[in-house]
């Protein structure tokens, strides 16, 4: 479609940039795709569902993990516009990657489902939204379906902002009604972008990501001047200077440009490779007229939950290195230093936002670096203060320090919990049997309230979402944010194989449950590792005593033993296999420990 606003030169005052933003599964997505269809942008013959979910696992799990920014014209009364489109996570532990595309617009477009209304997420994006200053347009989706209850939501969401029911709009991402007033809305109440053209570029590095062919492709929101694809630029906070080889827009594809203007979204490429070159957050403007000030950038995500990442062949550390910058890039909250485990070799202690921030990192490495990988069990940070009144930052069990210690605190979330009221008293035995203290409760029109808890993260990251929908039938929603720390009876656990610790397998656990985990442990063990020719004890330990034991009989393996007949190309076969299997053992003392034993025993379900 041919575009009258040609980027790098488009009058600020015609241009709109705005982010979607909503609770996980609420329709971002599919409306972003109307929306593409709409303008154009997309021919009908590529449109496909969830056209900016780019990645093969957001495809497949149906999820939005990036925030994708795209430009798109917009006819208003005989005018043309250019917005700047960006549709962002809903899931809690991509609230950084939502948080980033804020601060790129002007407006934010607060969807809610119609048919289940406002939830944690909505909230907490909400709130999000508001302390960027950004203008709110709110919208329910989903309309089309038979048990959507607009009248009653549009009556939450104006009770929530404080503005008129008629002010919410309706809309099906699905059938596409509404969406056309939708962008007619965002060009009427979403402000232009107020940098000044003339003043001396500033650009705002918002994502970036690690392209193999043509080096690192930094995503840019220009706020004042402009950048030509010609002209030297200077990294204000790394202070390094590039010469651009691209510059773009991006509509839905990478489109390259003379320039970009102010107010534009857009891309830039230098050719560098070296990861470190970029940062999201720096300030892009020119060498020869540079700007006095960076913008104000983000603030560093803290990492929820801690776990180490090994590479399953050791050979592959370097790998795992260099994969991890390259990801890093297109992932800002993950944070990562190098460790050694005696039972698992070299590799790396990862910070992550969550347990699905977790699940796909790893998953990333594994797809696009193809590496193979084994993850130990993760935890949070702990601040132990030892006997001698040293203080110890624990991001591992192994930094646990040794004899007694004199406290531990452990950091704490403040947890927003929306619900049918049906389930008020499920929801509070849930919380009270993880260590909830309750705060206060709100109505959220008549049927559902919003309950507020101070929760220990370690009891909120693990398994408590998943109890939390099965005892709501799947109708309750959690949103949590560090709340500072606090005092706790905890004890480091530890695994023995025959008298020796394995590191791996440590944890730091509440000392109500540390029974519990000892006897889950030395199972799983016990049943994961084969019998081998002398008996093998395997112990669960809090310091010197012993709390668990299960023993692993003594037995002579003979692959040979049901091979009889003298068979002999049979049996040489049966000796390779064994000696294949061999290779994958890991030797932990004097015993063979299986590869998959490790992941096994490591594996969260
Ligand atoms: P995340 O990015 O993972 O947070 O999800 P999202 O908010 O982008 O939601 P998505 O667009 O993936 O939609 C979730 C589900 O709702 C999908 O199965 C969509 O097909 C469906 N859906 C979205 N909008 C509509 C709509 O207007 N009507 C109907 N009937 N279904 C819709």
């Amino acid at each position: 479609m041919q575009q009258k606003n040609k980027p790098g030169s488009t009058n600020p005052e015609l241009i709109r940039n705005f982010c979607i933003i909503a609770h996980i599964d609420h329709g971002k997505s599919t409306v972003a795709d109307r929306i593409l269809q709409m303008s154009g942008v997309v021919p009908q013959r590529e449109m496909h569902d969830r056209f900016l979910d780019r990645m093969d696992i957001e495809q497949e799990r149906g999820i939005t993990i990036k925030s994708q920014a795209v430009r798109v014209p917009w006819t208003f009364d005989g005018q043309e516009y250019t917005l700047g489109m960006i549709d962002t996570p809903g899931h809690v532990d991509f609230s950084y990657e939502v948080s980033r595309a804020l601060a790129a617009c002007e407006g934010a477009v607060l969807l809610v489902d119609a048919t289940q209304g406002i939830e944690a997420q909505t909230l907490s994006n909400l709130y999000m939204a508001i302390d960027n200053d950004l203008t709110i347009i709110p919208v329910l989706n989903k309309i089309d379906l038979p048990s959507a209850e607009p009248d009653k939501h549009a009556e939450e969401i104006a009770g929530l902002l404080g503005c008129d029911t008629s002010d919410v709009l309706r809309v099906s991402g699905k059938t596409g009604e509404g969406v056309a007033d939708l962008l007619d809305r965002i060009v009427m109440e979403v402000p232009a972008p107020t940098g000044d053209p003339d003043a001396p570029a500033r650009a705002l590095i918002f994502d970036s990501v690690y392209d193999s062919y043509r080096g690192i492709v930094t995503y840019i929101r220009m706020v004042d001047g402009e950048l030509h694809s010609r002209e030297r630029i200077r990294m204000m906070g790394l202070g390094t200077t590039h010469d651009p080889i691209e510059l773009g827009v991006i509509q839905p594809d990478m489109t390259p440009t003379d320039s970009l203007g102010a107010g534009e979204v857009g891309y830039v490429i230098t050719g560098v490779k070296d990861v470190r070159q970029s940062k999201v957050g720096d300030t892009i403007t020119t060498e020869a007229r540079p700007a006095a000030q960076a913008l104000p950038g983000y603030r560093d995500p803290k990492p929820m939950v801690y776990a180490g990442l090994f590479p399953i062949d050791n050979a592959q550390f370097p790998e795992l290195r260099d994969a991890l910058d390259k990801l890093k890039l297109n992932d800002a909250a993950l944070v990562y230093e190098p460790e050694t485990s005696v039972a698992l070799g070299f590799g790396f202690r990862c910070g992550f936002l969550g347990l699905l921030h977790m699940e796909i990192v790893s998953e990333r490495l594994q797809r696009e670096f193809g590496l193979d990988l084994i993850s130990t069990a993760p935890n949070v940070e702990y601040d132990v203060t030892a006997e001698d009144g040293t203080l110890h930052h624990v991001k591992n069990p192994s930094e646990f320090p040794d004899g007694k210690v004199k406290s531990i605190v452990e950091p704490m979330v403040a947890a927003d919990i929306i619900t049918p009221k049906e389930f008020i008293g499920s929801v509070m035995e849930l919380c009270q049997d993880h260590r909830g203290q309750m705060g206060t409760m709100e109505y959220i029109g008549t049927e559902r309230v919003e309950m507020h808890y101070r929760i220990p993260l370690a009891e909120i990251v693990f398994d408590f979402f998943d109890q939390l929908k099965s005892r709501t039938r799947g109708y309750a929603s959690l949103d949590y944010h560090e709340d500072g720390e606090q005092k706790a009876d905890l004890v480091k656990v530890d695994i023995l194989i025959q008298g020796e610790k394995v590191d791996a397998f440590s944890a730091i656990v509440h000392r109500d449950k540390a029974y519990s985990y000892g006897v889950m442990m030395t199972k799983k063990l016990r049943e994961l590792i084969p019998r081998q020719q002398f008996e093998i004890p395997i112990q669960a330990a809090i310091g010197s005593r012993i709390i668990a034991r299960e023993t692993i009989r003594a037995l002579r393996k003979d692959v040979l033993a049901k091979c009889y007949g003298g068979d002999i190309t049979r049996k040489r076969k049966l000796l390779e296999k064994q000696k294949a299997g061999k290779k994958r053992m890991k030797m932990l003392g004097h015993v063979e420990v299986p590869q998959e034993a490790f992941i096994a025993a490591l594996s969260t379900d």
